[in-house]
């Protein structure tokens, strides 16, 4: 049985918001506080700075249970357990920045019957190391595996729950464990530095799925098989299973390529070359590049060339745009001397300057128009309502289209005339002839 006890959050992110309306929607009084006054100020008026489906309504229904803050002090004196969900960014090399967490660490001040309860990603011996300077506070590691985009039955339907503790902290992690227990989902149960591993090669080992499929899509190209029917028949073997299997445009957003490198660094900097992870974030970056020599297929120099972007969001169904891969087109692009025209249903706000000389555009069409080619780079569902074989044919000056996603209607668009380069599937050509 689940007691209602109240919870502390620290840190009002994605992570943070979400945790906190989750426990509120479990029915626990939840202390959430965050170091910006604005972002406090706006959740206090029931505005949620998220685009995250289902978040707004969860905080909306939960609003009695949900007290923000920007006073450590309101958490500390409510609440014992302390959900730790500050960021930990990557530095330039690679390594979690801390920072943060140390912060809060900080923070804690000399209250001594409390526990942090990790879920921000750090590297594995963080626990350790701060239990080392506060053995007299708790410290459970608790990682989030929510993905943005479904965070909200992420957190209510996990596919496992990880707690992580000494035996000193025993009762803490017992006290974690029965919050989720009315989630129904496994909960593994095991030491500090085994949870944060857990987290972090999960993780990689997505992405290295990911690497994995966009690599035999790229042999799959030069040798006329389709990916697309190649990771169908592999994924319904139990061993290998059907998810993490799409090749695209390589994995962007907050966690897999930060993660993947930190997990590299860590292992580098306890004397360990971790060669397939290397390889892993190489493969990425080069399948982000391979989109060029596409376009270059088809139009030779891409000079004055107009080219559409549909989607800026490293994944639909989110206005993130933390390390998306169609920054990176923007502006490889540009370096070729291309004009770019970008079009996302919700990301654009967050470019600020990032899209510098790049035109932003309202509507797909806009960014179509004129356009010698058109990019598909997050397969937002409205791309796939596009009236491509009417409004959009007329509108572009060539009809090229590179599916980054393999997301359209390959034959649909080859039939009404498009040229149409998926990623892994037959090359246009090879298909025509
Ligand atoms: C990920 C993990 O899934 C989650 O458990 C963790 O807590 C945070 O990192 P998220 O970053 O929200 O979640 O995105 P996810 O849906 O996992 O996708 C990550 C990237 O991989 C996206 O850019 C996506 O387009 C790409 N991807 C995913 C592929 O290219 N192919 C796939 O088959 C799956």
């Amino acid at each position: 049985m689940s007691e209602r006890e109240p919870i502390g959050v620290i840190g009002v992110g994605w992570v943070g918001l979400v945790t906190a309306a989750g426990f509120a929607e479990l029915g626990h009084e939840v202390y959430a506080r965050d170091i910006l006054s604005e972002k406090i100020d706006a959740l206090r008026r029931g505005e949620v700075p998220i685009h995250e489906p289902g978040l707004e309504e969860l905080v909306a229904k939960n609003r009695d249970r949900l007290h923000f803050t920007t006073d450590m002090a309101d958490v500390i004196s409510n609440a014992q357990l302390l959900f730790c969900c500050v960021d930990t960014p990557p530095t330039y090399s690679g390594d979690a920045d801390l920072s943060s967490v140390e912060r809060v660490v900080e923070e804690l001040g000399d209250s001594t019957d409390h526990a942090l309860v990790m879920k921000s990603t750090v590297p594995v011996g963080t626990g350790r190391a701060i239990q080392r300077r506060r053995a007299d506070v708790g410290y459970v590691a608790c990682p989030e595996f929510l993905k943005e985009g479904a965070a909200v039955q992420d957190f209510m339907k996990p596919d496992r729950v990880v707690v992580g503790a000494g035996p000193e902290s025993a009762d803490f992690a017992d006290r974690v464990e029965n919050l989720y227990a009315q989630l129904g989902a496994p909960i593994v149960r095991t030491d500090v530095a085994s949870a944060e591993m857990i987290k972090l090669a999960s993780n990689a080992f997505l992405a290295t799925k990911i690497s994995f499929i966009n690599e035999i899509a790229n042999v799959s190209e030069e040798l006329g098989a389709d990916v697309e029917e190649v990771a169908r028949g592999m994924g319904l073997d139990e061993r290998i299973g059907p998810h993490f299997l799409r090749a695209g445009i390589g994995y962007g957003g907050s966690c897999f390529p930060k993660d993947v490198s930190a997990l590299k660094q860590l292992a580098g900097n306890s004397g360990y070359h971790f060669q397939l992870l290397s390889s892993v974030i190489e493969v990425n970056e080069l399948q982000k590049r391979r989109t060029i020599g596409k376009l270059q297929k088809h139009l030779g120099s891409l000079v004055d060339r107009e080219i559409a972007l549909l989607g800026l969001a490293f994944k639909p169904h989110t206005d993130d745009i933390r390390e998306a891969t169609a920054l990176v087109l923007a502006h490889r692009l540009m370096g070729e001397g291309a004009a770019v025209r970008i079009y996302d249903p919700v990301a654009l706000n967050n470019a600020g300057d990032m899209l510098a000389g790049a035109t932003t555009c309202k509507s797909a069409e806009e960014a179509l128009e004129g356009a010698d080619a058109a990019v598909l780079v997050t397969e937002w569902p409205e791309f796939r309502e596009l009236d491509w074989a009417g409004t959009v044919k007329d509108l572009m000056r060539n009809p090229l289209v590179v599916d980054g996603r393999n997301f359209l209607d390959d034959e649909a668009l080859r039939a009404a005339g498009f040229t149409y380069e998926g990623i892994g599937r037959p090359a246009a050509s090879a298909v025509e002839a």
